[in-house]
């Protein structure tokens, strides 16, 4: 087929090493959609007569029951879904020979795969808002639970464990505003770019693009077939995302150890062990973080790609879907899967607190209770720090010590500090914008509703 110049077929070898049926296959669908637009197109512009152009979107609809219906099987021979799904047409049409009129593969093969990836984000996109709201119900639902904030993995001060699932909030939120632009950054057509410089042929690309519900028509034909920006905004949005999974991971994998123990998995979402019976190991977090790899390599796969590729158009772009589908399947099934794990996380706040209670985490509010008394901060923390000193080799914590030994250190204490030498207390006061305060725990919660 189109053998044109060619007195010879292309070696059996070459088409194996050349074609991209087993990747692009899936994309049938956008393809046919591409197609229908264009053709379309094609027939009000008169292109092609009105009846032309309507007997070859009936055709290009069969072509689509055909392969739904699992009786067209495509050939390697044909390279890829766009010449298989031509070549189909014209045999059930021969008015299919039309269809490519003012029209390469180059203009063709990015109006697929952005319409194909379009449908795929607008999914995702919903994912992620099923995960941000997960992670505020588990803020209200865990709001009044204390567990230690850590810095360099050491206890550094209690907060609410509702101000660490918004933590994930924020981070995820900024994921979806990335998503969003990979999303804005897709949606414009491609279409009528031609190989690379357009088309002789009075085609109107607007009408396309506003039929394919793109934004507008790309602005230069030579930048639209040499373009993937739109594939590199998904692939940093998927790593970035990515990262989060996995510091979150990370977090519940330490904190659902023995050492640690205050969260509680659901046992549905863990797994045995062949030999140890006592085992409920983590294993979907493990993975997740595991994941987070390939995605970011998918990432630089494709820049490593494009960065010694000339304008315009080069096999090698080709290369460019492998990555993004594998990416594309890890992180659907992360956002739904972590979605999910959260919503049934539980968190044992007796333990949590009996935890914080050994260490020194309120030291921070003594030091800062003596400032209001007048002393300077770093004054202040200079006791206290020496205090903590002193109750390390003595074996004592903050609540062993009477009102009498704290003033023996710290001249300044009085009876109502011992007011505030609570995790509850120290978290209530945190009453700053932003900061682990019960109130603002609160307001958070409602902001956060207010911008999903
Ligand atoms: N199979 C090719 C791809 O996916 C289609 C475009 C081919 N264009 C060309 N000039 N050979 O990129």
């Amino acid at each position: 087929m189109w053998h044109g110049r060619f007195t010879k077929d292309t070696a059996k070898t070459v088409q194996d090493f050349t074609q991209s049926l087993d990747i692009d296959w899936r994309m049938y669908e956008a393809d046919i959609q591409g197609s229908i637009a264009h053709v379309r197109m094609l027939g009000k512009t008169g292109i092609l007569k009105p009846e032309e152009s309507a007997k070859i979107e009936a055709g290009l609809l069969k072509v689509l029951d055909e392969i739904r219906e699992g009786k067209f099987t495509p050939s390697e021979s044909l390279e890829d879904v766009h010449m298989n799904i031509e070549a189909r047409l014209t045999e059930i049409e021969p008015l299919g020979a039309k269809l490519h009129t003012a029209r390469s593969r180059n203009d063709q093969v990015a109006t697929t795969t952005r319409l194909y990836l379009r449908t795929r984000l607008q999914a995702l996109s919903d994912d992620l808002r099923g995960l941000l709201s997960v992670l505020v119900s588990n803020a209200e639902r865990h709001i009044d639970i204390i567990v230690p904030g850590y810095t360099h993995m050491q206890q550094a001060q209690p907060v609410s464990m509702g101000h660490y699932w918004l933590s994930w909030f924020e981070a995820f939120y900024r994921d979806s505003q990335r998503l969003k632009f990979a999303l804005s950054s897709l949606n414009e057509c491609p279409l009528g770019a031609g190989a690379l410089a357009g088309s002789t042929l009075p085609i109107d690309r607007f009408m396309t693009s506003e039929i394919l519900g793109f934004d507008r028509p790309t602005r230069n034909s030579l930048d639209t077939v040499a373009n993937r920006d739109y594939m590199t905004d998904y692939h940093y949005f998927a790593s970035v995302f990515m990262i989060h999974v996995s510091r979150l991971c990370n977090d519940l994998i330490n904190w659902n150890t023995q050492e640690f123990g205050f969260i509680v998995l659901p046992d549905e979402f863990c797994t045995g062990s062949s030999m140890m019976p006592q085992k409920k190991n983590p294993d979907v977090l493990e993975l997740a973080r595991g994941k987070a790899g390939q995605v970011i390599g998918n990432m630089l796969d494709l820049m490593i790609t494009l960065k010694g590729l000339p304008m315009t158009y080069n096999r090698d772009l080709q290369e460019d879907k492998r990555g993004l589908w594998a990416s594309l399947d890890t992180v659907e099934a992360v956002v739904k899967i972590i979605a999910e794990l959260l919503s049934k996380v539980d968190v044992d706040g007796e333990l949590a607190l009996a935890g914080l209670e050994k260490g020194y985490s309120l030291a921070t509010d003594v030091a800062e209770y003596l400032v209001m008394k007048g002393v300077p901060f770093r004054e202040a923390h200079a006791k206290v720090g020496k205090l903590v000193g002193w109750c390390i080799a003595e074996g004592l914590a903050f609540s062993d010590l009477t009102i009498e030994q704290w003033k023996e250190h710290i001249p300044e204490a009085d009876p109502a500090m011992m007011g505030i030498l609570s995790a509850r207390e120290s978290v209530n006061r945190r009453n700053v914008y932003g900061g682990t305060g019960f109130a603002q725990v609160r307001r958070q919660i409602e902001e956060a509703k207010g911008r999903m």
